[in-house]
């Protein structure tokens, strides 16, 4: 198959370097030119693991390659996928005119096409809201005679897993109308159906539905999966007070098989460049149609508080009063994790960006670490912080270490080197890396989430 995928970014680059290993030949289009110079010249503009591996593969083989002109291989395409940013606009919604700025180009694009050729499938993989699939038919519609159809391809690869999500699929969903739109997305999404059954025969499922209901599967997973998130952080907190144990309790409740237990570890809130925008977004969409989304409306709010979780318990640790920051001031704190999560340079909607935030508007000096995000974040907030060449060197002088992000890199650290470097051995650790009966045998003062300190889990 030919395929076009416009925009080259995280859901873009992955689809084209992944339909290029499975046998098509796809063109990669992006507006930024200097993207598309990096990316002809084998680099990768965002770190994914493989990613660059793969993109360098198949520029080689001359089965991928990228462009700013969008109707360069349109003549031959049997299908365009629409892989550009839906970010929020003020009042919560998806803003759609990235979206419908491709309508228009391919619009454009498509008088390339020979007459007679077939209808081009253009297909929407950018998350959009319920009806978006029909305006960019009626965009489209306005502006071309060449047939073609729109259908509603969601995508659901996690940052950091997302070439093992995009070879095998746990599923595949596809809104459309037409038999001939089917068979072009089965022919296109075959190979990794197959190597997904072969892996596990519950998995690379087919959901062909409408596009509305495409639309929908796509925010509705997002939901669910925050909802579950805001949940155990909550029984995490409240184990805490209680005097619990959330590992004990995740851990019984996960292995009850209507329950499952992916998605129940507490964390610093949850941010990225998904479930922010996307619950905002759904809820817009409740809210439009009278229909007021509650259990989602709690999920947005009990995470704007647990994004706080880590700040509450330094202020407490340091004994600053509500309106008195003073004992904060001018302590060195080392942070460990810039990332939204591990495996992944994507900053955006951080929960790190709100700690650093928080703590240096209360005086203290932040020494950050991260693997791979901080050159995001120093072109987004520069020397508001100090960047450190590696963990142990953000620890040095610290009063206090605090992890934001769970990469492997931590839990593997060389804790002993690191308290040797600190003032003070204390730790805040937002993910739960480590077992609080072993850091406090060997003299840490250890906070971690939902979890009683001193006792075996
Ligand atoms: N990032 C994820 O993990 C993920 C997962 C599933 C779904 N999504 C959804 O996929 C969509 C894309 O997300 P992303 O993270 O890849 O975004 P991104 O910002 O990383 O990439 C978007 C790319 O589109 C390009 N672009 C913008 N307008 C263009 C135009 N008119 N023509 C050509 N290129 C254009 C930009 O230059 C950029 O390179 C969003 O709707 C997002 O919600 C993202």
């Amino acid at each position: 198959m030919r395929v076009i995928v416009v925009g080259s970014g995280y859901v873009g680059l992955v689809a084209a370097a992944c339909f290029a290993e499975a046998g098509h030949r796809v063109t990669g289009v992006d507006i930024e030119a200097a993207k598309v110079e990096r990316l002809s010249a084998g680099r990768s503009p965002i770190f994914e693991p493989g990613l660059e591996d793969l993109l360098r593969k198949h520029l080689a083989t001359g089965s991928l390659s990228f462009t700013t002109d969008l109707g360069r291989d349109m003549a031959e395409a049997d299908a365009a996928f629409i892989c550009v940013g839906t970010p929020q606009s003020e009042d919560g919604s998806a803003d759609l005119s990235f979206v419908l700025q491709v309508a228009r180009d391919l619009a454009g694009a498509m008088a390339r096409r020979p007459e007679g050729a077939k209808p081009l499938i253009i297909v929407d993989k950018s998350t959009v809201p319920v009806g978006t699939a029909a305006r960019v038919h009626a965009t489209l519609q306005a502006r071309t005679d060449r047939p073609f159809e729109v259908v509603s391809n969601p995508e659901f690869l996690r940052e950091g897993r997302a070439l093992d999500d995009f070879f095998f699929p746990d599923r595949v969903v596809v809104g459309c109308h037409s038999a001939f739109a089917e068979e072009v997305m089965k022919a296109l999404y075959q190979p990794f159906l197959d190597r997904a059954q072969a892996k596990d025969p519950a998995s690379g499922r087919w959901f062909r539905m409408d596009p509305p209901s495409a639309e929908l599967t796509k925010y509705a997973a997002n939901a669910m999966l925050a909802l579950r998130i805001s949940f155990i952080n909550e029984v995490a907190g409240l184990a805490e007070s209680v005097g619990a144990d959330i590992d004990q309790v995740r851990t019984a409740i996960g292995a009850d098989h209507r329950i499952g237990p992916a998605f129940l570890n507490p964390g610093p809130g949850f941010g990225g460049s998904c479930f922010p925008k996307d619950l905002q977004a759904l809820l817009k969409v409740g809210r439009e149609h009278g229909h007021p989304l509650l259990t989602l409306a709690a999920t947005v709010e009990a995470n704007r508080l647990q994004k706080m979780v880590l700040v509450r318990k330094v202020r407490s640790y340091f004994g600053c009063g509500p309106e008195d920051p003073a004992p904060l001031r001018g302590r060195r704190l080392a942070l460990w994790g810039l990332a939204f999560k591990a495996h992944t340079d994507d900053i955006r909607e951080a929960m790190a960006l709100a700690l650093i935030e928080s703590l240096a508007a209360l005086g203290a000096e932040l020494v950050v670490h991260d693997f791979e995000a901080m050159p995001n974040v120093r072109a987004k907030i520069g020397d508001a912080v100090r960047y450190a060449p590696d963990p142990l060197a953000a620890c040095e002088g610290a009063d206090a270490l605090l992890i934001a992000t769970e990469w492997p890199g931590y839990r593997d650290a060389d804790l002993q080197a690191a308290g040797d470097r600190m003032k003070a051995r204390v730790i805040f650790d937002g993910r739960n890396l480590f077992r609080p009966e072993t850091l406090e045998k060997a003299g840490w003062t250890y906070h971690s989430l939902g979890r009683r300190t001193g006792r075996p889990s």
